[in-house]
């Protein structure tokens, strides 16, 4: 576990006198505005003071870069310039209405995993935008509201699926159109809790059985076969992996085609990983785009991306006040109002999240376990961090926590969920409301 006050691409902060700095990130090609940044000790992103916003809208607070979104966005589509394709982003990363509309305005479309998160892309007048729906479990009446919507694709990862939404879409007097999910059988060499490709793996339709199942899906009535789907894992950090699934991909695309299946569109899914320290290493975009163009570039597909974690995971960061210190037989421990259920991550991957106090501090260093106040060992924000003494009071901003962090929240140990704040320049727009305690028994 790394000690040591990284401030971490994850925040991005540099401790210099500048408003917007360029560095290298998530790419390490394109220059990406850093929005999160430190004027005279105190952290701001872009023109508004993370002290200020934890100040009027209480702590633990979610707060995003509405430009290092579109920053993003646009670095990924100027990669991705001359491939013909289309950006669904995924919404499971970060699903508050005003990111999706903010997505939406940028010009992509969405994927998503269920009827709750179709219901979020209409409610925030994104319904318009393309929607391709993945998943391994839908539900009948998740399909029916879909086909209603008028998605534009089923990412259909099982026979038994196919069955089923043929005869959904049978009820619903329609034709659906479908994706097989692939499984290529490929080690993306990320944490095993995320990655998808494996031959272990729920996800997907093994490679030898995807010929027996486009067989199937064509003889389907109800169904139309529009293209081949696959997504190997999240957090890549490598591309070598999904280069190798991407040839396989393209293999089984031209001995379709031979067969007389139609295949329109290849989706590759998501997963390009993000630096949440300085020193992690992140695949470069320019190189994402290349593999993509050497798969299919001669193929006249259209390509879709789902990517999630890239265009949200650094435009945020979660602030948290400390409650107080304590010291373990062992172990130093920093207490903050901030918890599992706020942030999951580190306990159910390990993952390492940047910690900055809000005001520079000049203490001296020591190291601390970072935990909220839940009831589980596994609540922790971080180990083993060096941080200037904490006080009681002091606030820790939390960087990386833009992507799987708000969307995996939950409430447990009674816990009202964050608020979440979005800045855009020097606004600063309250996008969710703090949870309230008569929010918690809503419904029982
Ligand atoms: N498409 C499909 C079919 C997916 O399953 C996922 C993520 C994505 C796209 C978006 O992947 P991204 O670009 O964000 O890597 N909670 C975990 C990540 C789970 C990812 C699940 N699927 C985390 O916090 O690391």
């Amino acid at each position: 576990m790394a000690g040591g006050l990284d401030p971490g691409a994850g925040i991005c902060v540099r401790r210099e006198r500048s408003t917007a700095i360029a560095a290298k990130s998530s790419s390490d090609s394109l220059p990406l505005k850093i929005f999160f940044h430190e004027r005279r000790g105190s952290l701001f992103c872009e023109s508004v003071s993370l002290a200020s916003l934890a100040q009027a809208h209480q702590t633990p607070l979610y707060v995003y870069s509405a430009s290092a979104i579109r920053a993003q966005v646009r670095a990924f589509e100027t990669a991705l310039a001359g491939v013909d394709h289309l950006t669904c982003y995924a919404v499971k990363a970060s699903s508050n209405l005003a990111l999706l509309k903010l997505v939406a305005d940028a010009g992509c479309g969405f994927d998503i995993v269920s009827g709750g998160e179709l219901y979020r892309v209409r409610k925030a007048g994104a319904g318009a935008a393309p929607i391709v729906y993945s998943g391994v479990g839908k539900s009948e009446r998740e399909i029916a509201e879909a086909l209603r919507a008028g998605v534009l694709q089923f990412n259909v990862e099982s026979e038994a699926e196919l069955r089923i939404l043929d005869a959904v879409a049978a009820r619903a007097r329609r034709r659906a159109r479908v994706a097989l999910r692939v499984n290529p059988e490929v080690d993306a060499r990320t944490h095993r809790y995320v990655a998808t490709g494996l031959n272990t793996s729920k996800f997907g339709i093994p490679m030898r059985r995807a010929r027996a199942a486009y067989a199937l899906a064509q003889s389907l009535p109800h169904l139309e076969v529009v293209g081949v789907d696959c997504h190997i894992g999240s957090q890549l950090t490598m591309l070598a992996p999904l280069a190798e699934a991407l040839a396989r991909v393209r293999r089984l695309v031209v001995e379709l085609r031979e067969r007389g299946v139609n295949v329109r569109t290849v989706d590759v899914g998501g997963g390009l990983g993000i630096a949440y320290r300085t020193s992690d290493a992140t695949p470069s975009l320019e190189r994402y785009a290349e593999i993509i163009r050497q798969a299919f570039g001669d193929l006249g597909v259209r390509i879709i991306l789902e990517p999630g974690r890239l265009f949200v995971g650094n435009a945020a960061v979660l602030l948290t006040r400390v409650l107080l210190t304590k010291q373990g037989a062992a172990r130093r421990f920093c207490v903050v109002d901030a918890a599992m259920n706020d942030l999951l991550r580190p306990a159910l991957y390990d993952a390492i999240h940047s910690i900055i106090p809000v005001i520079r501090s000049e203490k001296p260093t020591r190291r601390y376990d970072v935990v909220g106040p839940v009831c589980e060992s596994a609540d922790f924000l971080a180990l083993g961090r060096d941080l200037p003494e904490p006080q009681p009071g002091d606030l820790l901003a939390i960087g990386g926590a833009g992507a799987y962090g708000f969307s995996m929240a939950s409430n447990y140990n009674s816990r009202p969920r964050a608020a979440e704040v979005l800045v855009d320049g020097k606004r600063a727009s309250l996008v969710r409301r703090r949870e309230t305690y008569a929010d918690l028994t809503r419904g029982e």
